[in-house]
């Protein structure tokens, strides 16, 4: 198959390099020269990790191009796949579709052939509608099926979760698009992975259901660990209690500092105004909205209760930037809201994260972005672990506590064990721990 991926961020760099990977000729094209020219030379523009290595070998290969020309990528494809962003829309909280529709119109003006459109990028029920729409518009004559075919991967694993998913959800009512997309994903349907087919609409929902419902579940956790806190129990153990129970399940029950990232934020707004619109509320899913905006200022206040509710002056170390590890993405990472309560307290902060400092820079002003941990711990009244990468797991507490000015850990993922770092003389807080 001919594949062209519109957009080479996340999503469609890392889904094209494995569809490459699979056989498939895939370009890659973006918009943005910088990411292509960096593509071009090796250098990735995100970091995933195993994407530089599995990117070279199929480069190497022939396999997989790069490009900024969507009119010549496009031209002898047989699937077009559009993987561009669809950020919250200023203002009202939708999702901005401007980017899939911009797509959507280049594809229909130079496509020739029988060319499979096929929207990767999570878009509200009935875009696939305004797609079709927007492609007949621009060229009555093309020969397009409209599919929908949501991702599900992860930052961090994203690598692994494209090529083992637990299904693939496609959405299409053409039967010749049916055999391409069938086609385009034989090598995983020979792994087992179930391919789910559905209407359009139905395949467009599932994916704001799926995450909708996992940030509900990490919402819930959140909250039985504030309530653990005020009545003496312990949510690491709540969860696993209730995560042994098959029909609640393990995982998404990890308390911490609220969701953040690229995707549960903006996707849990747009599904509730999608809901709205439709005269259908989803309460659960606005409440949980409510809950999580709050809750990551509250971690901010957290981190001044645990210095007696006064840090003006005081120099706090924050380990951990991005909004998960294994990834240098910044947006909407619960770091951003936490340093601002901080800095708004009076404090000083000085922070450091492996991959993440040059996306922070462009986010959060005026703190200090140090080379290491310990850089950030020096002279430091607490330190505030906000993202559990593991060379966060392992501080040398007692060097740690020798060069601090008191020593205070707040541990917003429970990465430490409480009575281990009490022993090196630490006042240790957790989430949920007591
Ligand atoms: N990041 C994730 O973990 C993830 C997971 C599942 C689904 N998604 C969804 O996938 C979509 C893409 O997300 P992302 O994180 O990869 O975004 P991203 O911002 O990393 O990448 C989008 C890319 O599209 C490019 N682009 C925009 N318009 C273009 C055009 N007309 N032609 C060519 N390139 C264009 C941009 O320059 C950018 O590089 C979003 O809808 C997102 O919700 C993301």
């Amino acid at each position: 198959m001919r594949i062209t991926m519109i957009g080479s961020g996340y999503v469609g760099l890392v889904s094209g390099v494995c569809f490459a990977d699979f056989g498939h000729d895939v370009i890659c094209v973006d918009k943005d020269k910088s990411k292509i020219d960096a593509l071009e030379k090796g250098v990735m523009p995100i970091y995933e990790p195993g994407l530089d290595q599995i990117v070279a070998e199929n480069v190497k290969s022939g396999r997989l191009t790069f490009s900024t020309d969507v009119q010549n990528s496009v031209k002898d494809a047989d699937v077009v796949f559009i993987a561009v962003g669809t950020p919250s829309r200023r203002g009202d909280g939708h999702a901005d579709l401007s980017y899939v529709y911009a797509a959507a119109k280049e594809i229909a003006e130079h496509c020739t052939g029988f060319t499979v459109v096929v929207t990767k990028s999570t878009v509200p029920v009935g875009t696939g509608d305004e797609v079709e729409r927007i492609v007949k518009e621009a060229n009555p004559n093309a020969d397009i099926a409209v599919v929908s075919n949501p991702e599900f991967l992860r930052e961090g694993a994203a690598i692994e979760d494209f090529k083992r998913p637990d299904r693939i959800v496609i959405g299409l009512d053409d039967d010749r698009a049916r055999g391409v997309m069938t086609e385009v994903y034989r090598p995983l349907y020979l792994n087992q992975a179930p391919l789910l087919f559905t209407a359009r609409r139905t395949s467009e929902l599932i994916k704001y259901a799926a995450n909708g419902f996992l940030a509900m579940k990490i919402t819930f956790i959140n909250e039985i660990a504030d309530l653990c806190e005020k009545v003496g129990a312990n949510v690491q153990d709540v969860s696993r209690g209730i995560g042994l129970d098959g029909r609640i399940g393990a995982k998404f029950l990890h308390a911490g500092p609220g969701y953040g990232g690229s995707c549960f934020p903006k996707d849990t707004l747009a599904l509730a105004k999608t809901a709205q619109d439709h005269e259908s509320p989803m309460r659960l899913i606005e409440t949980t909205i409510s809950i999580n905006d709050n809750r990551k200022r509250a971690m901010g206040r957290k981190v001044i209760s645990a210095l007696e509710g006064d840090v003006r002056g005081k120099k706090i170390a924050v380990l951990g930037l991005t909004f998960k590890p294994n990834t240098d993405d910044m947006r909407d990472s619960p770091a951003i809201a936490v340093i601002q309560t901080l800095q708004d307290s009076g404090a000083t902060v000085a922070a450091y994260d492996p991959e993440g400092m040059e996306n922070a820079k462009k986010l959060i002003e005026g703190i200090e972005y140090v080379a290491g941990p310990y850089e950030a711990i020096a002279d430091a009244d607490a330190i505030v672990i906000v993202t559990e990468w593991n060379q966060f797991r392992a501080l040398d507490l007692p060097r740690a506590k020798g060069m601090m000015k008191s020593p205070v850990l707040v541990d917003l993922r429970n990465i430490y064990r409480p009575a281990e770092v009490a022993k090196h003389g630490f006042a240790y807080h957790g989430i949920g721990l007591n």
